[in-house]
């Protein structure tokens, strides 16, 4: 049995007169890959800012390895939609930069930049590499701290589909060899099928744990695998119901637009 990492218990988040999160409970063991799904707006980057320490204004309590989280934590890596390399370092710089001036010549950075398929980009400008090395390049600067948990939020969303399966693959390389856990969050139901060993889905508001979807398959996984159109489904499933409650909560806001009335031609009259 494997420990718990991360103890997530966050009783109530606002913003002013807004709740956002409502008795929201989860843990998350070593080693294990959890994905975030749910309604846009429900939460989910909140929740992992929560995590990552950028957001302590809340009531509840979160432990990472039995301590509360620390802005800049080496414990914790950060991987956002977009790549946020600073323009003006190398990519080497990038990734070594939590070690400071020339960070990029620490001996881990050059191991990063091999193991995501960019060793020979050290010296190269942000703006020279394509979106994938992009993130790719930020996928190794979250890993240079040896981070326990790594966190992302909708990290291949800006990307192409090819692009998209073969950072997929890559993270889940990275993240066997270095032991890290994975909280991600994504709008890609396959995507979080595909990856996680559990898929969490929230419902909106507030934001709240609607259920979770355990996928016990080994890896590497085969993506057309019966077995995830299951895990897919119920997946689904729960986002549905999560809608529907969200359709209670919020008739006036989730109610579809009403249909076009029938268009009485006899009543149109035309220019010419
Ligand atoms: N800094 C902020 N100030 C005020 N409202 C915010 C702030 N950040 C997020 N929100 C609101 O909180 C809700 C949840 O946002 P977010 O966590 O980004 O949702 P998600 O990532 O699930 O789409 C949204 O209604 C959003 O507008
Ligand atoms: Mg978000």
């Amino acid at each position: 049995m494997s420990t718990t990492l991360v103890q997530i218990q966050v009783e109530e988040k606002r913003f002013r007169a807004h709740q956002v999160i409502d008795r929201l409970a989860l843990d998350i063991r070593a080693g294990e890959i959890v994905s975030l799904v749910g309604p846009s707006g429900c939460g989910k980057s909140t929740l992992l800012r929560i995590v990552a320490g950028l957001e302590t204004d809340y009531a509840g309590r979160v432990l990472i390895k039995g301590a509360k989280p620390q802005l800049h934590s080496p414990e914790v890596g950060f991987i956002f939609q977009e790549p946020r390399l600073l323009p003006w370092l190398s990519v080497a710089d990038n990734v070594g930069f939590e070690a400071g001036r020339g960070g990029g010549k620490h001996p881990r950075v050059g191991e990063l930049l091999a193991e995501v398929g960019l060793a020979a980009f050290a010296d190269a400008w942000p703006k020279q590499l394509s979106g994938g090395m992009a993130q790719r390049a930020a996928i190794a600067r979250g890993l240079f701290t040896q981070p326990a948990l790594l966190l992302l939020d909708e990290p291949f969303s800006a990307v192409d589909a090819f692009t998209r399966m073969r950072l997929q693959d890559l993270l889940l390389s990275i993240a066997a060899h270095h032991g890290t856990t994975l909280l991600l969050v994504t709008h890609d139901v396959d995507e979080a099928v595909y990856l996680s060993d559990r898929v969490v889905v929230m419902n909106s508001g507030p934001g709240r744990i609607a259920g979770d979807v355990v996928v016990p398959l080994p890896r590497p996984r085969d993506r057309r695998d019966p077995a995830l159109g299951r895990a897919r489904s119920e997946v689904l499933t729960l986002l549905n119901g999560a809608q529907q409650d969200y359709h209670d909560i919020a008739p006036d806001i989730a109610a579809a637009p009403p249909a076009a009335a029938p268009i009485d031609w006899s009543k149109l009259s035309f220019a010419v």
